[in-house]
């Protein structure tokens, strides 16, 4: 009798793969390939205990909070697991900033406490796992910045020579940095994501290299488990909502998919709303779903989230879906609306970097609209860590210099104890009034 096992299956033409094919697209029709898994033939219920029992491990491959959940990941994977570990990350509870969205049961997912600072860690450990299992001897991506540092520390781990290709100008210093200092080989074109993304694309066909951008299906299958582990830190009593920045989709994608398989295989009663967030710089997503997704949009981006300054994103048709089947929103909120909700993230001590506060700003949004209603409980997701883009802090504090209290100008003084007790007189006065 033969064991049921994990396949790959494109979206667009159904053709079907078997999960070491390392093609990344649909050979046949070049759509995008989607993992499905042998359903447990315990249940869920029965799935969501093991994955509790797992909370205790403290070594190997279920001490990390994206394999715990392996059944639901990459089941077959075991010996050749790339991982630090990652995951685990806390879902914190500020009223500053529950106040300031007027969500009164608002909880941040922090993802910017994974190793390299980003949700991206979560699909990479995967990637690079596969990128292993189907014997790669080099991995690429495009990158507007944190999926480039998460690829070049995987590849650094696991001995793979790594290419990351980034828009010039357009990647936040500390993204820039670890590229640089994990060793991937960065190439900084002069165009936007959107572009270095096509360019990955045809360059890793010609060059034989292993693709791990989010369209590979292997890196969504890590990202369900942002998903997964929230609601395991729930008691898997799903919240009201999960809210996402969006650029690429891949994570719009991955949760939808997260919540239909849970949901399928008993692990929850219902599906928590999807809430999509964009910049409205960089909206063509939420431009779709206010015509219900009648045509695909494409713009030419602008906003200073850089991690979400996409134009064209690539899992438009399965984050289409995500949004579908959670009955889910699409929304947009300005740069000065992220960089106010960034500023109430980063002065409770949580701090991320800007694309991450758009889902903070998203829920206000959403909940001045109505759409969010009173006492819904609501999760949103920080994807970054707030030094990913520490020219954005300065930026705001010292060049745009918010009104009170939110800004904090660094004070430059004569080295004297005076000068000191003058400074935090003039501070005292400042904060009283
Ligand atoms: C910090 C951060 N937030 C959000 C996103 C957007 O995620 P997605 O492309 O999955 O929509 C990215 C992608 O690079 C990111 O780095
Ligand atoms: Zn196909």
């Amino acid at each position: 009798m033969s064991v049921p096992q994990t396949r790959q299956r494109c979206a667009s033409c159904g053709h079907e793969l078997s999960d070491t094919d390392a093609h990344t697209r649909c050979p046949r029709c070049q759509g995008l390939l989607e993992l499905h898994h042998p359903e447990p033939t315990g249940g869920g219920a029965e799935l969501a205990r093991l994955f509790d029992q797992r909370l205790a491990v403290r070594t190997g491959p279920h001490a990390s909070g994206v394999w715990r959940f392996s059944e639901m990941v990459l089941p077959a994977a075991s010996g050749d697991i790339v991982s630090y570990p990652e995951g685990n990350t806390p879902l914190l509870q500020r009223a500053a900033v529950a106040e300031w969205a007027g969500v009164s049961e608002l909880l941040l997912k922090h993802e910017g406490l994974n190793p390299t600072g980003s949700f991206k860690d979560r699909g990479m450990t995967v990637g690079v796992t596969q990128a292993r299992r189907v014997g790669a001897t080099a991995v690429a991506c495009a990158s507007t910045g944190n999926t480039g540092a998460s690829l070049a520390a995987y590849a650094a781990l696991a001995g793979l020579p790594a290419v990351v290709i980034v828009p010039q100008g357009q990647v936040a210093i500390g993204k820039m940095a670890q590229a640089l200092a994990y060793g991937a080989r960065t190439l900084v074109v002069r165009a936007n994501f959107d572009r270095c993304l096509e360019l990955a694309d045809e360059a890793s066909e010609r060059l034989g290299v292993y693709l791990l951008n989010s369209i590979n299906p292997f890196r969504l299958e890590g990202q369900k488990t942002i998903v997964l582990e929230l609601l395991q830190q729930l008691g898997w009593e799903p919240p009201d909502w999960i809210l996402v920045p969006a650029g690429n989709l891949g994570n719009t994608a991955a949760f939808g998919k997260a919540l239909s398989e849970a949901r399928r295989w008993g692990m929850i009663g219902r599906v928590p709303r999807l809430g999509a967030v964009q910049a409205a710089g960089a909206a063509p997503f939420s431009a779709g779903f206010h015509e219900a997704f009648v045509r695909r949009h494409r713009v030419e981006p602008h906003t200073l989230a850089t991690a979400i300054n996409i134009g064209n994103p690539a899992s438009w048709d399965r984050a289409v879906r995500a949004i579908r089947e959670t009955d889910g929103v699409v929304t947009d909120v300005s740069d000065d609306e992220i960089l106010e909700a960034k500023a109430v993230v980063d002065g409770c001590g949580v701090g991320c970097e800007p694309a991450s506060a758009a889902s903070v700003a998203g829920a206000r949004r959403l909940a001045r609209e109505g759409v969010i209603r009173p006492g819904e409980r609501v999760v949103a997701v920080l994807t970054g860590h707030v030094l990913k883009d520490p020219a954005a802090v300065t930026r705001y504090h010292v060049e745009t210099a918010p009104p009170p209290p939110r800004a904090n100008r660094p004070v430059e003084i004569e080295p004297s104890l005076e000068a000191i007790v003058a400074a935090l007189q003039v501070t005292a006065r400042h904060l009283r009034s």
